[in-house]
């Protein structure tokens, strides 16, 4: 028989490698390297999947149309994120901080489910006292609620083989093992191997699976982000310490659009969708406080408003600190620096504090004007009309530049009772007609300073 050839992969990242390195080439990580045997039961030499039928190709126009069949999860927030519901023989890979509501939410989803079609809830981790408790506080019924507490990958197959799910949740999937694989459950090639063998399972059944994954920053256990291009959907499930909402992001999704957000609140009984999350970014809002403007933003396909607060004094120190919270701060430096070359307003001598209300992150460029107005009106003590929020992207010689998505982003602003839209010239001129709300057209930064 052939000598096994040996591979080594990489505790945080996953990289393969043919010999042992002391720098994992693909991530930096030192010493994260372990050597690792495929083994018998690997997905890729035969093993487990030699009893799967042989495969032949097929021309592409007799492949049946599978489009209309997604299922319909009763929590309106996730079908959003899947991209309009779940696709059969779909693998979703759910990521988050332990804590953050991933079982709550996939219990109260599968429950939805569970009325209409053969689920099968696998734990790893929790006793079955700890489910019924949860099961208990979200009042799901369970009869035709089957859970299976196993982390055995290899009686997890069996099971579903036998009984037949058309959705299936793995949780955790740092908490199967097989016994083929040499190494703890957790360990990136028990983890790796796992997710195959289930993934070949959910696809050669069409049957859709959830794998939950937690986040963790140390190399002994995998990330999640081993499983990442081995799955269909990629989905983070985030919260700020201190704050009861959860989002739900979609960071890869074969099946619809990539960064589509769900929004929703941790309640004493379960996860309580938020359907008009502009709302609740501004609930706190202290109206006409100098720095404070809101931005028109957009998350995937959906407009959300938010808050920016900044806040710019004079400093005592030799180097003014600069410190953002949800925005970039090498785009907080640029800004500064067109502010200071435009309108000369002296800020190498304040600190400067720039705050996203929530703890929202933004990441789109198109919140630049918007991060300018609050800057210089934080710096010129003005407080901007409450009713006003702002769109545009501001480039080096201060220019202000278009955005995506206007019309979408006014409506947004418009249903929330905003009246008023500082945006850029360039949007200005392709807008419609009758507009629910007054537009103001800004060309450079030196406009936006005159207008405020
Ligand atoms: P959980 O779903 O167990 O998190 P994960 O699976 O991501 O580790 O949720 C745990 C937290 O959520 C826990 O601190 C309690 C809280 N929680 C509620 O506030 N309300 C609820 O109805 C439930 C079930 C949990
Ligand atoms: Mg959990």
């Amino acid at each position: 028989m052939a000598k096994e050839k040996q591979h080594f992969v990489c505790g945080d990242c996953g990289a393969d490698f043919g010999r042992w390195e002391g720098k994992c080439a693909a991530c930096g990580g030192w010493n994260t390297l372990k050597s690792f045997n495929p083994g018998r039961g690997s997905g890729r030499k035969g093993g487990a999947n030699s009893t799967m039928p042989r495969s032949e190709p097929i021309p592409l126009s007799q492949i049946a149309n599978g489009g209309g069949a997604r299922i319909q999860v009763a929590i309106g927030e996730f079908n959003r994120v899947l991209g309009g519901g779940l696709t059969p023989g779909s693998v979703s890979l759910i990521a988050g901080d332990p804590g953050i509501g991933k079982s709550t939410l996939l219990m109260e989803a599968l429950a939805s489910l569970a009325e209409a079609l053969p689920v099968l809830y696998v734990s790893g981790e929790e006793s079955p006292q700890q489910l019924k408790q949860r099961a208990d506080r979200l009042g799901v019924q369970g009869d035709n609620f089957p859970v299976l507490m196993e982390n055995r990958l290899e009686e997890v197959v069996r099971v579903v083989e036998e009984t037949g799910p058309a959705v299936l949740v793995v949780d955790s999937v740092q908490t199967l093992a097989s016994d083929d694989i040499p190494a703890a459950a957790g360990a990136v090639t028990q983890v790796r191997e796992c997710a195959a063998r289930l993934i070949a399972q959910a696809k050669h059944r069409n049957m859709a699976m959830f794998l939950v994954g937690h986040v963790t920053k140390e190399g002994q256990i995998a990330g999640p982000r081993v499983l990442e291009h081995m799955v269909d959907t990629v989905l983070y499930f985030e919260g700020e310490r201190g704050h009861d909402y959860r989002i739900l992001r979609a960071v890869k999704n074969r099946f619809g659009p990539a960064n589509e957000i769900g929004v929703f609140e941790m309640r004493e009984n379960g996860l309580v969708e938020v359907t008009n999350p502009s709302q609740l970014f501004l609930s706190e809002r202290v109206q006409g406080a100098a720095g404070s403007v809101v931005f028109a933003g957009m998350e995937g396909t959906r407009p959300v408003l938010l808050e920016i607060q900044s806040l710019v004094a004079p400093s005592p120190l030799a180097q003014p600190r600069r410190t953002t919270l949800g925005w970039d701060s090498n785009r907080l430096a640029m800004l500064t620096a067109v502010l200071e070359k435009r309108l000369g307003l002296g800020l190498f001598s304040h600190d400067i504090f720039l705050n996203i209300a929530g703890g929202f992150r933004i990441t789109e460029t198109a919140a630049d004007l918007a991060v300018a107005a609050s800057l210089f009106a934080s710096h010129r003590n003005i407080s901007v009309d409450a009713g006003l929020v702002v769109i545009g992207e501001v480039g080096l010689a201060g220019e202000v530049r278009a955005v995506s998505h206007a019309i979408t982003r006014i409506k947004e602003a418009a249903k929330l009772g905003f009246n008023r839209c500082l945006l850029p010239k360039k949007v200005f001129n392709n807008l419609p007609e009758n507009l629910p709300i007054r537009t103001d057209p800004i060309a450079s930064i030196e406009e936006m300073a005159e207008l405020l």
